[in-house]
């Protein structure tokens, strides 16, 4: 995998490289916050009675910060993200994605889940244009940056294969790819390495690190594994068990553009243990 200060501009993605640490205000109003989740609650009616899966969630993300949610199996960190996507809706509580409220799908974002979701019928390149074609824009003004972007995760030579013909690491940065051709300000990924085995994991994250450090877009990443959620993060919530409660929100101040060697850093071991260490204790209390 060549690494990240070898790749080339990102032309398709974003223009300059930014200091994701800092407010870049892209979004909404000067001052307002990319993503803001004011007392939120989400009940599920079940056939075993009401399941509570978030309550009171209060948060505020900066736009360009990358976040990261880790935190227990079925503690509600899909739910937040739907919500957020304005694919569920809450129960009580408001979400604002750039000032403007949340209260039905917009088109204005990118997402990326754990199945990849590429139709069998159609090759990556075509996979890929399917967000253009869904939101009725002129296709073959993003041939060239679908192909700008399948370059820039290494898969210049597949852009013609068909998902079957592709490994779980290549098809998950198709859809990955997909979720950036429009150039959307917010990018949700729920677990989108999840799937994957360890190395490919650490490849695509280590793509990903590349791309959002070249581009401003806004980022909630959910994901179990506490290593991912550092290395690509710029702020790290940690949630309890449902309902879901912030119980640790870090701001993880390691340097960009960050490298997989980082991984053993001293620095970065001391953030890893302090989630650790939270998520740990919750379990055994
Ligand atoms: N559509 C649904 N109907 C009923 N219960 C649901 C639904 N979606 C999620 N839940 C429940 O809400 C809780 C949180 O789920 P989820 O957000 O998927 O957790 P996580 O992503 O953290 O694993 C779980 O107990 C889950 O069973
Ligand atoms: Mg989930």
């Amino acid at each position: 995998m060549v690494q990240p200060s070898e790749r080339p501009q990102i032309a398709a993605v974003s223009a300059a490289p930014v200091e994701r640490n800092s407010v870049v205000q892209l979004l909404g109003s000067p001052g307002s916050h990319a993503i803001t989740v004011k007392g939120l609650s989400k009940r599920f009616q079940t056939k075993a009675g009401l399941v509570t899966a978030l309550s009171d969630l209060n948060l505020a993300v900066d736009s360009g910060q990358f976040l990261s949610v880790v935190g227990p199996s079925g503690c509600g960190k899909s739910t937040l993200l739907k919500i957020v996507a304005g694919l569920v809706p809450p129960s009580s509580g408001t979400v604002e994605v750039g000032g403007k409220a949340v209260v039905k799908p917009y088109t204005d974002v990118g997402i990326v889940f754990q199945r990849d979701l590429l139709l069998e019928s159609r090759t990556a390149i075509e996979n890929i244009l399917l967000q253009i074609e869904m939101r009725g824009l002129p296709v073959k003004q993003y041939v060239d940056k679908a192909k700008d972007l399948l370059e820039k995760v290494g898969l210049t030579d597949f852009s013609g294969k068909y998902p079957r013909e592709l490994s779980g690491g290549m098809r998950q940065r198709v859809s990955i790819c997909r979720a950036l051709i429009h150039d959307p300000p917010l990018l949700l990924m729920d677990e989108p390495f999840g799937a994957l085995d360890a190395l490919t994991r650490d490849e695509i994250a280590l793509d990903l690190a590349w791309l959002c450090e070249r581009s401003r877009k806004t980022v909630m990443f959910i994901t179990h594994s506490i290593s991912e959620a550092v290395f690509l993060s710029d702020r790290v919530i940690v949630m309890t068990a449902r309902p879901a409660a912030i119980v640790k929100d870090m701001i993880v101040d390691i340097a960009r553009p960050r490298s997989i060697e980082q991984r053993d850093s001293a620095e970065f071991e001391q953030h890893l243990h302090q989630i650790r260490e939270l998520l740990f204790q919750k379990r055994n209390s």
